[in-house]
Formats: structure tokens, sequence, C-alpha cells
């Protein structure tokens, strides 16, 4: 048994881990605390909401008490974290919940993990935790900066972001870093690429050129064009987090990647096709202020020393994805037109904490 509290479980890759893991270990309980912002949708979990494994739990990671609470009510042994501010966009115009999402809300979980997993959480010296405990932070390529023509991210690399969202996750991994240094804490830090699959929100590059192609508006390309992102499919890395999870070595950073370097401008192209619309739709529009060039992840630690691989191709990840966007229209019409925000009033109106079976 094992009381896994996954934060932004109602987010993109949340939503995906939570389903993976209910999938294939069925002696885990999952907790999924969320706020709840514009990105956290629960009809993402609408097929596993009674699952006697699973509870979800409304509330900011910011809410100190409230997460101490769930610490001691749930017997947490275990630490998933995905709630953050993720979109680069939005951190240009809006940073500071970054940084007090990303950052302060890393931090209190920390705490709370130091006073709840610590032996002896009085003793300053104390670096003993409980057996079988563990923090795994979720990062992103992001926080090395951009690449030049060659060259791939290392885990040993410094980190140098480039946005306010890539500074926010670096700070959260320097501190994250910092738990285990000074307090012992079992903690792993994962890095990875650019995720694609189901559940993603529309204002990421490929569900929104999927939505754009399907109702024949603008597909706006920023810049040339010609940025490149190394790409990997969402349950790959829920696989890549499972292993770490259960192999990783207390204090290392794992990168995350799917061998898989593609320019933006040859993914709004594949969506054109596949969808049999025209290239008439690309509209080249003013570039992101601070736009990171290339990303490109190496990935040997993680699939020598744990012997995770990315299972997906791009073509078959892609085709899936694209499948599943257009079998999931109305999702998307309720992201969209903003409906899906009434979807936990009309569930849950009233209740913060809905656990299946209670
Ligand atoms: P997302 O924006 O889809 O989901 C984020 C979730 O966090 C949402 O459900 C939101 O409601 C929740 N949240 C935000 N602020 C919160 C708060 N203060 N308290 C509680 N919940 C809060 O993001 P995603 O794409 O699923 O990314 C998840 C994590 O993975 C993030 O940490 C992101 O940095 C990281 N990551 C994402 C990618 C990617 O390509 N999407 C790649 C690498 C790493
Ligand atoms: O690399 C991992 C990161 O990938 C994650 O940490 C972030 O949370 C996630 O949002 C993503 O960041 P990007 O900025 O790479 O993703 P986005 O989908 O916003 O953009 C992908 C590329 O496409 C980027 O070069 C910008 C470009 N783009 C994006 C949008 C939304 C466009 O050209 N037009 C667009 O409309």
């Amino acid at each position: 048994m094992r009381n896994i509290l996954v934060t932004g479980g109602a987010g993109f890759i949340g939503s995906n881990f939570i389903r993976y893991m209910l999938d294939r270990h069925k002696e885990y309980r999952i907790i999924n605390v969320d706020s709840l912002t514009y990105a956290g949708n629960l009809e993402n979990l609408k097929d596993i909401v009674d699952n006697p494994s699973y509870t979800f739990i409304k509330v900011d990671i910011r809410d100190r008490d409230k997460i101490d609470s769930i610490f001691s009510n749930y017997a947490i042994d275990t630490v998933v974290n995905f709630a953050a501010e993720s979109h680069v966009d939005r951190s240009i115009v809006e940073p500071e919940v970054f940084l007090t999402t990303n950052i302060i809300g890393t931090q209190v979980l920390l705490d709370m993990v130091k006073k709840h997993w610590k032996v002896n959480p009085e003793d300053k010296y104390c670096k003993e935790y409980k057996k079988g405990v563990k923090f795994l932070h979720v990062s992103t390529d992001e926080v090395y900066g951009a690449l030049g023509k060659k060259g791939m991210f290392v885990e040993t690399m410094p980190l140098l972001p480039n946005n306010p969202y890539s500074a926010s996750k670096a700070s959260a991994d320097l501190v994250v870093r910092a738990y285990h240094e000074t307090f012992g804490m079992p903690i792993n830090i994962t890095r990875c690429s650019n995720n694609y699959g189901p559940y993603q929100f529309p204002e990421k590059l490929i569900p929104l050129m999927i939505n754009n192609c399907l109702n024949d508006k603008d597909l706006p390309v920023y810049g040339d064009g010609m940025q490149i992102r190394d790409w990997l499919h969402v349950v790959d890395h829920c696989a890549a987090i499972d292993t770490v999870l259960h192999k990783g070595i207390d204090g290392e950073v794992y990168n995350i990647g799917g061998n898989n370097e593609k320019a933006n401008i040859d993914i709004v192209k594949l969506i054109i096709h596949t969808l049999e619309k025209s290239e008439s739709l690309i509209k080249y529009v003013k570039d992101r202020p601070g736009h990171d060039r290339r990303y490109a992840i190496d990935n040997t630690k993680i699939t020598t020393q744990l012997g995770w691989e990315p299972r997906y191709t791009f073509e078959q990840g892609m085709e899936e994805t694209i499948r599943w966007y257009l079998d999931n229209t109305d999702w998307i019409k309720n992201v969209v037109s903003g409906n899906y925000m009434k979807y936990y009033e009309e569930m849950y109106s009233g209740i913060d904490e809905v656990a299946a079976g209670k």
C-alpha cells in the first residue's frame, strides 16, 4: 500500500499520470490535490471518479494548513508534484503567480514532507526519514535554457532559464535540491521535454493547432517556425515518472526525453496534412519574447541506469492524439467555451473533498 499525493492532478500530465498509476498499481491510493486554476479540469478524470483508490481534494499547494492536514489524514508517503503554472506565454504577461505557485508552493510541500516524514522533525541535524518515502518533483528541460544547433541537455549542466516560467521552475529545482542537501530529504527531480497527448489544454502548440485546423482558423506560428523542441508522448512521461518513483536514487536528477527533435513548422504541417486542410491557414506572427531556439534531451542516464525508454514513435503518438481530439470534440468545446469550469460546481457543489465511496 502506498498513499501518493499527486499535486496538479486535474491538469494535462497529472490526469494522465493518475489514470496510468491506477491502471497499473492496484494497491496504491491516489490523493489528487488541485486548486482548479483555468488549467485544471476534472472532466479529465471523469472515468475514474468512482475508483475507491482515488480521492480528489480542492486545495492550493500554497495553503500550508490544508496541506498539513492532508499529510496527517491520508498518511501520505509519496509526493509527485505536478502542480504549476505551466504556460510560457502567460508567464510573460503575468509572472507573479508563476513565482508563488511554482516556487513557494513547492517549498510548502517540502516543509510538510520534512515535518511528517523526518524521524525527528525537531532536530535540525536529523537526516533520517521514515522508510519508503519519496518526494518527486516534476520539472522541465526549459530550466537549462536554450541550445544552439548542436548539443544536448545533460543533468550536470548549469541552469540558465530564459523566461519567467522556466526561471520559476529552475528556482523550485534548486529549493528541492537544497532540501536534499541540508535536510537529507529523499527527493528526485525529473526534467522532461515537451509532452503531447490527450487532455492537453488547447493553449499549447499541438492541441491549439488541431483545434484551429478543425475550425478552419489561422494557425499562429511564432517567428520563422524553425524553433526545435523534443516531443514525448505523455504516457511515456508517466511511465518514466513511475520508473523514477520505484528505482530512482535519492537526490538524483533524471532527464526524460523522446529522442525526437522537431521544428514547430513541421509539426504544424503534419497536423494540417493529417486533417486534410490547407497550408494557407498558416500565419506567421511576431515571435515570443525570449523564445528559446532549441531544446534537446540527452536521456542516457534514465535509459541506462533505470531501464526506462520511450515506447511511442512520434508518428503513432501523433496519429492517436489527433484521433483523440477528433473523437472528443465535446471536451475541446467545453474547454474553449469555459464550460468545463462549471463541472466542479455541478458535480461537487459545497464539498471540497471527494473520495469515491464516501
Ligand atoms: P497543466 O497546466 O495542464 O496543469 C497544471 C495543474 O496544476 C492544473 O490542474 C492546475 O489547476 C494545477 N495548479 C496550478 N496552480 C496550483 C496551485 N497553486 N495549487 C494546486 N494546484 C495548482 O500543466 P501540465 O502540462 O500538466 O504540466 C504539469 C507539470 O509538468 C508542471 O509542473 C510542468 O512544469 C511540468 N512539465 C510540463 C511539460 C509539458 O510539456 N506540458 C513538460 C515538462 C514538464
Ligand atoms: O519543454 C517543456 C515545456 O514545454 C514545458 O515545461 C511547458 O510547461 C510546456 O508548456 C512546453 O513549453 P513550450 O513553450 O515549448 O510549449 P508551447 O506549446 O507553448 O510551444 C511550443 C513551441 O511552439 C514553442 O516554440 C512556441 C511555439 N508556438 C506555440 C504556440 C502556442 C507557436 O509557434 N505558436 C503558438 O500558437
